[in-house]
């Protein structure tokens, strides 16, 4: 005898089977769109007063509009900026950051009371580095910060950086070792690999803009040889009176950028940046890269014009020279601006008058394209130092 089955238990034809899933699928992307729609609304509400930004993903945040638009986070921001406008906000996967991309606003909120804290939670390898703790000067905040900073300051003053003669000495000892290398290898084989790893990332870049702008080379030499004399030792003290090579420096400072963002800030309490929010925590983002490339204040800021830093009677412009940010600003500006300027004046003023800076025959034209990572370097090339003498 055969058993009675429900009609409910009895299995579903294939169709039918079908039917189930697309309407299970419709329901969850009903349900799905419903949630979304209502993060949205919240979402919204609860960041009425904050800069504007574009629409957020949960979880995922803007991750995708950044990454959309280019692999260099600061050339993304500013590009996107250019539709939300010069302060954004963004969320970076969860975190809550807040961006600043035009020269006005990113002088202002670097030398802002309410910025002046460093998060160092954001990146793990940072935290690790720190043992979890407020150590050190670049990743601390507050009062450790505060004596610490205080002590490199007076311990670098007491070793004589800062005083133009004790820098003069030490730079001049550490050129020499250099020139000496380069003139060991020039005996070698005549050509130097610049770029891979390198202790001065500005140094070789401007080093690759010289050898891609050869007419610029040239004039630098030019002012060197008249100055100075043709292969002579450059100090500090010829400085002022080589104001083309210092628009070379400034224009090289300006074109790397080498630090886009300064170590991540953070909104020590809730405070307004003019009409907007900013809550205690977000990450303070001022891109150093977009004020370099403003257009506004640059007029031409793709091209490598050093002149663009000389008045008509050919002294530095020293008002557009001061919107560089290449060291970040106010109270957690960079300690070593002052040894890092002297340096590379000096470094590349030196290796100027000595040498030739040449491409190598049959060599592609380098790119002046950084390689990415939290500071820039340039991409690995080569040049020939020939011997001016
Ligand atoms: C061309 C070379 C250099 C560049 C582009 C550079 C850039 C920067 C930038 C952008 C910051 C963040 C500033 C901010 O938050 O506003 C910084 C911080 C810092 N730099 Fe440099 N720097 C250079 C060379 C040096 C040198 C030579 C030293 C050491 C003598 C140094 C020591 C520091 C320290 C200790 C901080 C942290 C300051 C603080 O948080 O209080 N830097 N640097």
């Amino acid at each position: 005898m055969s058993k009675y089955i429900h009609p409910q238990f009895l299995p579903d034809s294939a169709e039918e089977c079908k039917h189930r899933k697309m309407a299970f699928v419709l329901e969850l992307v009903l349900v799905l769109a419903i949630l979304l729609g209502w993060w949205f609304v919240v979402d919204k509400r609860n960041h009425k007063k904050y800069p504007p930004g574009p629409l957020r993903l949960p979880i995922l945040g803007n991750i995708l509009q950044i990454a959309a638009q280019s692999p260099f986070p600061s050339i993304a921001f500013a590009n996107l900026s250019k539709k939300y406008g010069e302060v954004m906000y963004l969320k970076m996967g969860m975190v809550s950051a807040v961006t600043f991309n035009s020269p006005q606003s990113v002088h202002e909120i670097l030398s802002h009371d309410k910025t002046v804290e460093r998060n160092r939670t954001m990146l793990p390898m940072i935290e690790a580095r720190q043992y979890g703790q407020n150590l050190g000067i670049i990743f601390s905040s507050s009062e450790p910060w505060q004596k610490m900073r205080r002590f490199t300051i007076r311990t670098l003053r007491d070793f004589g950086f800062g005083k133009a003669a004790s820098m003069d000495v030490a730079i001049a000892e550490e050129l020499e070792k250099f020139t000496d290398h380069l003139k060991n290898l020039m005996s070698k084989d005549g050509v130097v690999q610049a770029g891979s790893e390198t202790s001065s990332k500005t140094m070789s870049f401007a080093m690759l803009y010289l050898l891609t702008h050869q007419n610029i080379q040239e004039k630098v030499q030019k002012e060197l040889d008249e100055v100075v004399g043709k292969g002579q030792e450059v100090t500090m003290e010829e400085k002022g009176r080589l104001p083309y090579t210092q628009a070379v420096v400034l224009e090289s400072l300006r074109y790397s950028v080498v630090v886009p963002f300064p170590p991540a800030r953070q909104a020590s309490d809730d405070f307004y940046f003019h009409d907007y929010f900013i809550k205690k925590g977000a990450i303070i983002m001022p891109n150093l890269e977009a004020v370099h490339f403003d257009e506004a204040l640059w007029g031409d800021p793709k091209n490598f014009r050093p002149e663009r830093f000389l008045k008509k009677d050919m002294t530095i412009n020293s008002e557009l020279a001061n919107k560089l940010v290449h060291f970040g600003g106010g109270k957690r500006v960079c300690l070593g601006q002052n040894l890092a300027e002297s340096t590379i004046f000096v470094y590349f003023a030196n290796i100027l008058s000595k040498f030739q800076l040449v491409k190598v025959a049959g060599d592609p034209e380098p790119t002046t394209v950084p390689e990415q990572g939290m500071s820039y370097s340039p991409q690995p090339f080569r040049v020939i130092f020939k011997s001016r003498k």
